[in-house]
């Protein structure tokens, strides 16, 4: 009796994911295209992982289905094939194996990513509420065009059918109520009913939207409720509406910043990926990148033109505009740019300095040093408080293989010097302005690495007069 309760409660999630997207004229899957820098997809697992476990969520893919689950198999949800696909319902036909021990499932659309924890959770309780067989997440929405409208018997809860767009008349086109395409189902009435789905439509598909129509005629509980947001419930199933959802999550996740103490000004203008973490009193200027896994301390003032992907702020850094920052890490009080780029794995220690136009790879720079203008430094080992004048320029490659530099802490490269790698400038060592050293330096060393000039007195002068004379003959 007690195991029997504990299978009538379990809820399992399904997110159809399977069908192409022809509507994007794309050569990616529909789910894999990104909004707020991640794909559709991964946005509802996401929200879906907040409400039930991974395992108890099972992902219906079907088109480049492969490619599909590795973009998402990280988040350990199951995944269901739907091969061919032939519909929503078919879909849910497909899934039905692996709910058996479920009580209920919660079905979303894996193309419409702002659906949010508390909307999902809304709709779980608001079925179980009305121990109904089908619910069905609607919203109200300005334009209902494309979506399949929703009617209701009378004003109550109940409804009478889903009509899809394609199929609706004149007065069902003015039904503003949309079908969501967010459901809850008992598994019971899936089981006895889902086998009634016929195909007799413009697209020659199951639809699962006709489950409601097929329950209502069974006398079974079929309601509606409306999601409080209307907007979460958008789908992606053109360019223009993938890039409408992209600026509604951007800027939503610009107000939670904002709202958290970071000011962002013209928000409008920055890209700022849904999964940033941005420190109180950051100051981020106008048309600004943040992307990916970044994470921004407190204090900071990232200029504009800045961006930054997959990579580390501390507090209290300066990014001056025009820092290109690539899976890097900058500790607290560095001040980089104008016009810098760090690629991956560069590590500008704390209160730094990486200057105009300097390129990082594959590098660490000590506490308070410095490379302030046109520099590359590659396959690097920088220390503290080291000085790496203008135009240095580490040579870490043969065409064949990369060698490193290592710099110790107090050193002073003059301006225009070339290290060639593999090199090491010990401890204190001073080298002279555009040497080129191939050797190692010893510790407190002077380094010069240039011919010696030369003078001749009167030169100058005496080619002057020559041409001078030269002219006059002429
Ligand atoms: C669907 C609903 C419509 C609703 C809208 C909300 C149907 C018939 N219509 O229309 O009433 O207003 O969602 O966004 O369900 N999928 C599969 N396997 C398939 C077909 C689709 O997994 O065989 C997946 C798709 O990848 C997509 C989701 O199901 O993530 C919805 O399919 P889509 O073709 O986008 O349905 P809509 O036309 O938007
Ligand atoms: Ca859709």
């Amino acid at each position: 009796m007690k195991a029997q309760k504990k299978t009538a409660s379990r809820i399992a999630i399904v997110i159809m994911a399977a069908g192409k997207g022809t509507r994007l004229k794309s050569r990616h899957p529909k789910v894999l295209h990104e909004v707020g820098g991640k794909p559709l997809l991964a946005h509802v697992i996401a929200a879906a992982t907040q409400v039930v476990p991974a395992s108890d969520i099972f992902a219906v893919i079907g088109h480049e289905a492969e490619r599909v689950r590795n973009a998402v198999k990280d988040s350990g949800v199951n995944f269901v094939l739907q091969q061919p696909q032939r519909g929503t319902g078919h879909a849910l036909m497909v899934a039905g194996e692996s709910l058996s021990g479920y009580g209920h499932v919660l079905v979303l659309s894996g193309d419409a990513p702002l659906i949010t924890r508390q909307t999902i959770e809304q709709l779980r309780d608001f079925h179980s509420a009305n121990n109904a067989a089908m619910t069905i997440l609607t919203s109200i929405l300005p334009d209902p065009a494309g979506y399949g409208r929703v009617m209701r018997v009378g004003k109550g809860d109940d409804v009478q059918a889903i009509v899809e767009q394609k199929s609706a008349n004149a007065k069902q086109h003015k039904i503003t109520e949309i079908n969501s395409g967010f459901y809850a189902f008992s598994i019971a009435a899936l089981q006895k009913y889902l086998q009634k789905l016929g195909t007799d439509n413009p697209h020659g598909e199951f639809y699962l939207t006709d489950m409601a129509a097929i329950l209502r005629t069974a006398k079974q509980k079929v309601v509606a409720v409306v999601c409080e947001n209307p907007f979460e419930v958008l789908g992606g199933n053109t360019r223009a509406e993938l890039v409408d959802i992209d600026h509604r999550m951007r800027m939503s996740k610009c107000r939670q910043l904002m709202a958290a103490g970071v000011t962002i000004f013209n928000p409008e203008t920055c890209v700022i990926d849904s999964d940033l973490e941005i420190g109180a009193d950051t100051v981020i200027e106008p048309h600004v990148q943040l992307r990916g896994k970044t994470r921004v301390g407190s204090d900071c003032h990232i200029e504009s033109y800045c961006v930054v992907h997959d990579s580390e702020i501390g507090n209290e850094v300066i990014l001056h505009p025009g820092c290109v920052i690539e899976s890097s890490r900058v500790a607290r009080k560095a001040i980089l740019g104008p016009y810098c780029h760090l690629r991956p794995a560069s590590d500008i220690g704390e209160g730094a300095r990486i200057g105009n136009f300097v390129e990082t790879k594959k590098m660490k720079l000590g506490k308070g040093s410095k490379a302030n203008h046109l520099t590359y430094l590659g396959d690097s080992d920088i220390g503290e408080g080291v000085n790496i004048g203008a135009g240095t320029i580490t040579c870490n490659y043969d065409g064949t293989a990369k060698y490193q530099t290592v710099i110790e802490d107090g050193v002073f490269v003059g301006s225009d010097t070339t290290l060639v790698a593999p090199i090491r400038l010990g401890k204190g060592s001073y080298v002279a302005a555009a040497s080129c050293l191939t050797q190692d330096v010893p510790a407190d060393a002077l380094a010069l690495g240039r011919a010696r000039q030369a003078i001749k007195q009167g030169w100058a002068k005496q080619k002057r007069d020559e041409r001078a004379a030269t002219k006059a003959k002429a």
